[in-house]
């Protein structure tokens, strides 16, 4: 053994030796190249040194290690290995996934559908990455707050009460409407009107004025009124979330109104540490890292010149109360990338007003828009926003087409049934397997395909599996049958090694926010099985390679139904 490889051995134990799965062999590492600075020798000769002595070691789990180029290692995992991890991973409950969020608190801030409006086709994006995030990030350990933002809070309210109260015939509550309405929807066309006459009859505008001062001083009838509208509200909003089968909770709605209380202390902590300045009245946060187009400043509304607060300020207490009372030790707004700007803002002012120190990061999870097929972005034919609801009955319709041209025997109600879950699973799966970033065009036919990148695929591969395994007539229980003696073929190698990146992936997933990666993942990994089943026959194998192979089949299934529920979209058995 050369000098340069003690060294090694001696001094660098544990540094991280880089290792990422690779075309030439299983893995490959750079730590000859990372290291040979260190150790005072040249990176090729580390390389060919690491190797020898990792070819000394019989029984490793490496069954081969071949220096490459300046000083790489293509390294290649001995059989009985993969097949041991194969049983050890099937054995664990977790997957042989770690916690590696654990004793972190994380404050996610999602899907903050407005109160009286209806959810559209942008609360879709943020609803549905959010929601991903928070299961990613609660699998890993974290100890996850989910935050619903309603928009429960401003001068809208007191105008459409009194619209309200002076329309007692108006029917908005779901009771006193017919099924395909909901009250929110209803709301949102009262609030319209509330709009038209505020604007065309300045006697209603008085009396609507008046009710806003109403509903701040806290008059007991307008703010019952004001409650009744936003629990009717979030009736509505519960229906869209039951179907789209995401986590919030009642328990999880935390709307702007609640932080009115905190607005005045927030405000004069900001104006103490010198942070605001007196502008007509106003009081406004001016950056000092960002500047506007010509250098004109960019600021935050801390309180407006009629002495009221906004979005701005509602932000700046939001922040406050989630570090200090929360305890978080991170913070993640989902919303579109339009607001960037807005949180870089909130989070300077936080850092400036110390409560955003150090040990805190504070994350804005941008996203891009969904476009219409004409590549615009996404509008009813007359032009207005779509509302969610319609875009969920237009996948499932379509996916109900398709579901029934594949299956023509499926009675009504399971195919009514497939298709609901379809439908959902591809609108959801295409919006989290985009870059998150980027814009994407809501194409509905493409979207609801048995083949190629969509949800549909993935639930179908999950099918498939399962049936394999109901054909095997196999218990579950039978992981003791993995046999590492028995040879290993290139497409079962390939499907085992792609098993055992799950957690890797669901670590880049927490570092980035990006469930992007996960969905690649599971494509990756379907794609796998599916070369595997075509090279590797499971059912007409002898044992013990049918035993083995079953082993993959249960773990392949295993791991992408826990992948597919970290997305939020439900795995089915039969399809
Ligand atoms: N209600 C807002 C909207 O619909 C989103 C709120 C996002 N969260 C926040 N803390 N500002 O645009």
């Amino acid at each position: 053994m050369s000098e340069a490889i003690g060294r090694v051995r001696e001094d660098l134990a544990g540094a991280n030796p880089v290792v990422r799965r690779s075309e030439h062999a299983d893995f490959q590492s750079n730590a000859a190249l990372a290291l040979a600075r260190r150790v005072g020798a040249g990176p090729r000769d580390l390389a060919a040194d690491i190797a020898a002595a990792l070819d000394g070691e019989a029984d490793g789990p490496i069954a081969s290690a071949v220096p490459s180029g300046p000083g790489f290692l293509n390294l290649t995992v001995a059989q009985d290995a993969l097949w041991a991890q194969v049983a050890a991973r099937l054995a664990d409950p977790r997957l042989g996934v770690g916690t590696p969020e654990r004793g972190r608190r994380t404050v996610i801030d999602y899907s903050a559908p407005n109160i009286a409006k209806e959810m559209h086709v942008g609360h879709l994006r943020t609803t549905v990455i959010g929601d991903s995030l928070a299961r990613v990030l609660g699998f890993l350990g974290a100890d996850v707050v989910r935050q619903n933002h309603l928009g429960d809070f401003g001068t809208q309210f007191g105008m459409l009460i009194q619209y309200l109260d002076e329309h007692p015939d108006a029917a908005w509550h779901q009771d006193e409407l017919d099924g395909g309405t909901s009250a929110v929807s209803a709301l949102d066309g009262l609030y319209r009107s509330a709009r038209a006459e505020f604007d065309a009859d300045p006697a209603f505008a008085d009396r609507a004025r008046s009710r806003v001062v109403a509903l701040q001083s806290g008059e007991p009838a307008t703010v019952a009124a004001w409650k009744d509208i936003v629990a009717e509200s979030e009736r509505s909003f519960r229906a869209v979330y039951d179907r789209l089968g995401v986590l919030l909770t009642p328990e999880d709605s935390v709307g702007e109104s609640f932080y009115h209380p905190m607005l005045g202390d927030t405000v004069a902590e900001l104006v103490d540490a010198g942070l605001v300045v007196e502008s007509e009245d106003a009081l406004v946060f001016y950056s000092s890292e960002v500047s506007g187009p010509e250098g004109r400043p960019v600021t935050l509304m801390v309180r407006k010149r009629d002495g009221g607060y906004g979005y701005d300020a509602t932000d700046l207490a939001t922040i406050r109360y989630r570090i200090r009372d929360l305890e978080a030790d991170r913070l993640v707004y989902v919303t579109d990338s339009r607001q960037a700007l807005h949180f870089r803002l909130v989070f300077e002012a936080a850092r400036r007003a110390g409560w955003l120190t150090g040990g805190v990061g504070a994350e804005h999870v941008a996203y891009g828009t969904i476009l219409g097929p004409d590549g615009r972005p996404f509008k009813t034919r007359a032009g207005g926003t779509v509302r969610l609801t319609d875009l969920l009955d237009a996948a499932v319709s379509r996916a109900r087409a398709v579901v029934a041209d594949k299956n023509p025997d499926l009675d009504p109600a399971e195919l009514d049934r497939i298709a609901e879950q379809a439908g959902i699973a591809a609108v959801k799966y295409a919006d989290l397997s985009t870059s998150r970033v980027k814009d994407y065009s809501f194409d509905v036919d493409r979207m609801v395909s048995f083949t190629g990148d969509t949800g549909v695929y993935l639930q179908y591969a999950h099918a498939r599996i399962s049936s394999i395994l109901r054909r095997a007539g196999d218990p579950d229980t039978a992981v003791d049958s993995v046999d590492s003696t028995v040879p290993l073929q290139p497409a079962e190698r390939t499907l085992a090694l792609e098993l055992d990146a799950y957690g890797t992936v669901l670590d880049e997933v927490a570092t980035t926010l990006e469930p992007h990666r996960l969905c690649g993942y599971l494509y990756d990994l379907a794609r796998a099985f599916t070369a595997f089943y075509e090279a590797c026959p499971v059912l007409k194998a002898e044992d013990p390679v049918r035993g083995n192979r079953l082993a993959l089949c249960r773990l392949a299934v295993r791991t992408l139904g826990h992948g597919l529920d970290l997305l939020g979209i439900v795995a089915p058995d039969r399809m």
